[in-house]
């Protein structure tokens, strides 16, 4: 076994909305069913922001209980890094803004833009900036995914949720960090998973909300496919650059954003089931929210112990994928 970059996990922290919203809430909004949403998504319900939530309120709220696991005060970070495609303005960053409610002013706060693949693309990031920043890095990833919904598209509307996952990573000695940690993108596939319009590309105007082009778009079909040959594939590179077996691995945590692009990619890279951890049903898909979330999840459950060896693999807008090994 090779190490690929030290650095270990101080703590983890999670923060879902208060509201939930069911299938059968969903049932009155759109013409779906509970049993469509369970059979075709494995989702039972998601968590919606309140009107005056905004990113970075989830994400303080998953940063505090990530410093409280850790034992630290914030004072102790030294840099803010979210991956995240619903801030709360285009600038400043919602790390900013993140920064701002950790009253932590000085460190360096930014945010990285790759969907649903954000939180993956953040630790590679922040495991990077260790060994120039040498202290505590607190790396969230985080989506309000409901302001951004169309709420009259049932192909869309039944997916998505609200919620923000965080980590505290530090620099260590020990044989503890990375095995293998691989990203990728293409992006001349970014028009079947887009928000059209606010950019550049298409400013905001009338007629832009009008037509609804701030809203999320895309081609479920073909996303469903290259999710699960692109996640299946990282995960299988990821393995073989940590120089493992998939039978190693002590659980599998993917994005999750359909449990039947799940199950097709533990077949595609060989990781049994049983050893992959599955939050969808209670929160749907929540962008870059969903694998610190559900990496918070099994370390609170105690299906993560020290030495373990975790693998992630992520897949979003973009295209966007990201696949680790890492060493708990
Ligand atoms: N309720 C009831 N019926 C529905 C619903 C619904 N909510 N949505 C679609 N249907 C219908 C369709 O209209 C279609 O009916 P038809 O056969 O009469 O035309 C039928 O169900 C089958 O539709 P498909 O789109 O073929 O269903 P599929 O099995 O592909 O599931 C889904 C659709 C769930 C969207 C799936 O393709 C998927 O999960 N894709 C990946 C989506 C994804 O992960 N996107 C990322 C978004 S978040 C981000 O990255 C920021």
């Amino acid at each position: 076994m090779k190490f690929f970059r030290r650095f270990k996990i101080l703590g983890t922290g999670a923060y879902l909305p208060e509201k939930v919203l069911t299938n059968a809430d969903l049932e009155k909004i759109v013409d779906t069913s509970d049993e469509w949403i369970k059979t075709r998504t494995g989702i039972e319900k998601r968590h919606i922001a309140r009107e005056d939530e905004a990113t970075s309120d989830l994400i303080i709220e998953a940063a505090k209980e990530a410093l409280r696991n850790a034992g630290l005060a914030a004072s102790a970070l030294g840099a803010i890094i979210i991956g995240t495609i619903s801030p709360d303005t285009f600038f400043p960053s919602t790390g900013c803004w993140v920064q701002k409610g950790l009253d932590v002013p000085g460190i360096p706060a930014f945010d990285v833009s790759a969907a649903c693949s954000g939180f993956l693309y953040g630790l590679e990031v922040g495991s990077l900036m260790l060994s120039s920043i040498a202290k505590p890095i607190l790396v969230a990833g985080a989506d309000i995914l409901s302001k951004i919904t169309n709420w009259e598209d049932r192909g869309t509307c039944v997916l998505l949720g609200d919620g923000a996952g965080a980590v505290i990573i530090a620099p260590t000695d020990e044989d503890r960090g990375f095995l293998s940690s691989i990203l990728g993108a293409d992006g001349s596939l970014g028009e079947l998973l887009i928000q059209p319009a606010g950019g550049s590309r298409m400013p905001a105007s009338h007629e832009t909300v009008d037509k609804k082009l701030h809203l999320l778009y895309m081609k479920g079909n073909e996303i469903f496919k290259y999710a699960v040959r692109t996640m299946g594939d990282a995960a299988i590179q990821a393995i073989k650059l940590a120089g493992v077996d998939p039978d190693n691995i002590s659980l599998f945590i993917p994005h999750q954003a359909n449990t039947r692009i799940i199950e097709a990619t533990c077949r595609r890279a060989k990781v049994p089931l049983d050893k992959t951890h599955i939050t969808i049903s209670w929160h749907g898909n929540m962008s870059a929210g969903t694998i610190p979330i559900a990496f918070h999840d099994a370390i609170s459950k105690g299906l993560i112990k020290r030495d373990d060896l975790v693998l992630f693999a992520a897949f979003g807008a973009g295209f966007t994928w990201g696949a680790s090994v890492l060493r708990f």
